[in-house]
This record gives C-alpha cells, structure tokens and sequence, in this order.
C-alpha cells in the first residue's frame, strides 16, 4: 500500500484576505477602473475581508415532515446553496512538467478550472471555492509538480497601474493597511513573466516595502506572517494577499535559492538541502551514511554537515577535500558492487544516480535491509519526456509496499527527476 505521511509544516492559519475584489468597489481609495471585472461573491461588501462561508446560504424548510414511515422529506433536510464565487489562481510549476502538474491537480477538485499559461511554468486557475480551500486540498493530495500557489485577488491592467502614482492608492494597499496586524512581518514576492523589460521589478518592490514600512509594517522575508505576491505578466499585474503556509511554498514562485559557498562541492548539494529542509529527518550525530552516485560530492559534504560518518561511492573520483577526510570511506567502483561486497548498515542510504526509472526503484528497494531500523533513504527518480504520471504512480506503489513514501516532491533544485524520501518499516 502506499503510504505518504504528512512533512512537518509551518502552522499559520488565515483567512483575513480571501476574497475577490468585488466589481463595483465603493472604496474610495481603490482604483476602480484598474480592476478587472470579477464575478461578485454573494455577501460580500466592498472593501471589507469575507471570513470563509461568506456568500454561503443556509435555508432549512420546514414545510415538510417527512414520509409515512419516518423517513425525512427531502424538504426537510437543511440544504446549502454556494453562492457563485471565482476565485483565481496564480499556480508555478517547472516547465518541463506543466502538463502533469495540471493533470495531478485537476483530478484534485472537480470545480478547478484552468484559463491559460501566463508565463512558462506560470498558469491561472479558476475555482468556485475559497483559496483556503483550494490551498487545503491540494496539501492534502501531496502535488508533486505544484510548487506554489497565490490568490489573484487583483488583476490590474499594466495601464491603470502606471496611471497610479502613489502606492497608497492601490485597492490592495488600502486593504492590507486596513486588514493586517502591524505585529504581522509581510514579505512581497514579485515575479514577473520571463525577458519582460516593461517594469522595473526592484522598483516595484522597493515601493510597496517602503511604504508599508512607513505606515508601521515590518518587513521580515525570512518569516513573513503575510505575504503580498504579485506577477507580472504580460498585459496585467496579478496581486494577491495570503498566508505562507496556504501558498504551498514560503518561497516566491516556490523558488528555494542557496548562495553557493566556498566548500560548496558542487550545485546538486542544494538538492539534498533542500530534501531535508522540506523533510527534516532526525539524523543522529555520529550515524551512519552511504552515497549511491557520489560524485564529485556535494550529498557527502551535506552528510558530513549533518555529522554522519558516509561511505561515498562513484566510479569516479571524490573532490580531494572529501577523500583527505577521515568521516569519508571512499569505494571507487559501482554501486552493485559495494552493495556485493559489504554488509554494513546504515542510518540513510542516498542515491543520485542516473537511472532509468525501473533499475532506480529495484535498486531502491534491494537496499531496505542495509537500512537500520527507522532508516531513511532519499533518491531522486530521473524521469524522462515519455514519462508519464502513472508510470510514477506505479513506481511509488511498488515503493509503497516496502518502505514507507514520505515525501515526494519536484524541488526547486530539481530538474528532469523527482525527489523522493522513504523509510523503512
Ligand atoms: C549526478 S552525479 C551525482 C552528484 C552528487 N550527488 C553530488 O552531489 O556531487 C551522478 C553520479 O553517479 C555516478 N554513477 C552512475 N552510475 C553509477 C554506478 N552504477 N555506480 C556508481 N556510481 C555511478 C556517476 O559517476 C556520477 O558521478
């Protein structure tokens, strides 16, 4: 069976911001000609900040009694009527796999609809449900290929933007100084659509923390309580205000960045810190590691960090600061051959090893009892173009029924692979 347990999450919960600026806004701040007509949330006032099941009716007849043997009429069973409501969605995902991720999430919500690709690997969704909602769904179906989400609850055209000079007088300014706590740090993640030289990003972004900081907000892009994302696409400005933890990312875009450092080995050590930020594992100090594929050695370098003896092995040569240390066994050979040759039990077996998706799992799975109890293995699953999602369904299944599946993700630092963490049973 496959088993998927939940990754430790940052718990914030708001719904402050959910809604959709309504078409006929009475804020005499907002620019109403800037924003694009939206279909109005039933209950919803203009300007103000709809708590989830706004727009929500619930009517219970009573006219009815039921039939003659008890049963209860339908009349008389409280109905709820959702009112009509769009919510839109700015969803990023990388660009060799947009059409999974839009086949992974719509099987998620029947009412998810898709409009169009802004931007390689930047889509906008339409729902008729909250963007908490949505948020709350597509967490719990565990998306592979989605990486970050934010509601569009402003769509204002590139003209009526610049017709505004002063930042206070965007709608979404007005809102979040009317809305958000000033104990609350924002952060503004500004993206905008790829070679576009119309606006000056910085600019804009310098703008808006500025002035927020002036009127008593603290900006805090590390650990923001709210966040104000906007995209930049070609003929309009998509804002939205939001919880980190509802964007399915903390990062702009889903985007994890890591400044190369002097000891960086290579740029594929940002894939294992990366896994283990988003899958933080308890790692004993003093455990055991061994590293499939490895190479110049950037997985070895993040072991050692992490305070692991490692067995590395490659059939090519480890970067000499690697083979000077002594936390380092190096085996210059295949990894079958180790795995032939020796016994030994681990804490964590990684493995970054080019395969094709059938040998990575049956060597995946050959390892389980090189594992000590509780072990973990971490690998990445190098898909290829005629790859499809349910060849990776059937994988983790086959997965599934010897480890358990605990975390699958396409990381930011990922390209044609997925990243997967199992452990042992
Ligand atoms: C993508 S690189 C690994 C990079 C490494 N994780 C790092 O951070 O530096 C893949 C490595 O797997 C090694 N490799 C491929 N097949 C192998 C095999 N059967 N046995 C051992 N090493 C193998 C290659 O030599 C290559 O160095």
């Amino acid at each position: 069976m496959l088993r998927i347990a939940t990754p430790p999450q940052r718990g914030i919960r708001s719904r402050a911001f959910n809604h959709e600026v309504p078409r006929k806004c009475t804020n005499k701040f907002a620019p109403h000609d800037s924003v694009i007509p939206l279909p109005r949330a039933e209950g919803v006032d203009c300007g103000g900040f709809p708590q989830d099941g706004v727009g929500v009716k619930r009517t219970t007849r009573t006219a009815q009694t039921g039939d003659r043997k008890g049963r209860p009429n339908k009349k008389t069973v409280p109905t709820h009527r959702k009112a009509t409501m769009t919510t839109k969605i700015i969803f990023t995902c990388h660009e060799f796999f947009c059409d999974a991720a839009l086949q992974e999430f719509m099987s998620v919500s029947t009412s998810l609809k898709f409009i169009k690709w802004l931007d390689v690997g930047v889509g906008l969704l339409e729902c008729e449900v909250t963007f908490s909602e949505i948020s709350v769904l597509f967490k719990n179906a565990k998306l592979i290929f989605l990486r970050h989400i934010f509601p569009a609850q402003y769509v204002i055209s590139h003209k009526n933007f610049q017709k505004i000079s002063d930042v206070q007088d965007y709608a979404f300014i007005k809102d979040f100084a009317s809305n958000a706590s000033k104990q609350e740090p924002f952060s503004i993640q500004l993206r905008a659509v790829r070679g576009s030289a119309t606006h000056n990003s910085t600019e804009i972004s310098r703008k808006i923390a500025d002035h927020l900081k002036a009127v008593g907000y603290t900006e805090d892009k590390r650990h923001p309580e709210n966040i104000i994302s906007v995209f930049i696409g070609e003929t309009n400005f998509y804002i939205g205000i939001s919880k980190p933890g509802e964007n399915l990312s903390i990062w702009s875009g889903g985007m994890r960045r890591y400044a190369m450092r002097d000891d960086t080995i290579s740029r594929s050590a940002f894939k294992l810190m990366e896994a283990l930020e988003s899958y933080p594992i308890d790692l004993r100090e003093g455990g055991r590691a061994l590293d499939l594929g490895a190479a110049p050695g950037g997985w070895t370098n993040v072991l050692l960090e992490q305070g692991l003896h490692v067995v590395a092995v490659d059939t090519v040569s480890l970067d000499p600061v690697l083979l000077a240390n002594k936390k380092v066994e190096y085996f210059n050979g295949r990894a079958h051959d180790y795995l032939k040759t020796s016994s030994k039990k681990f804490d964590i077996i990684v493995n970054d090893m080019s395969m094709n998706i059938v040998s990575s799992v049956r060597l995946v799975c050959s390892i389980k009892n090189r594992l000590g109890d509780g072990g973990h293995v971490i690998f990445t699953l190098k898909l290829k173009s005629q790859d499809k999602l349910d060849k990776i369904k059937d994988s983790l299944a086959q997965l599934g029924r010897i480890f358990d599946v605990v975390f699958v993700k396409h990381l930011s630092h990922n390209r044609s692979e997925i990243t997967i963490i199992l452990q042992k049973r």
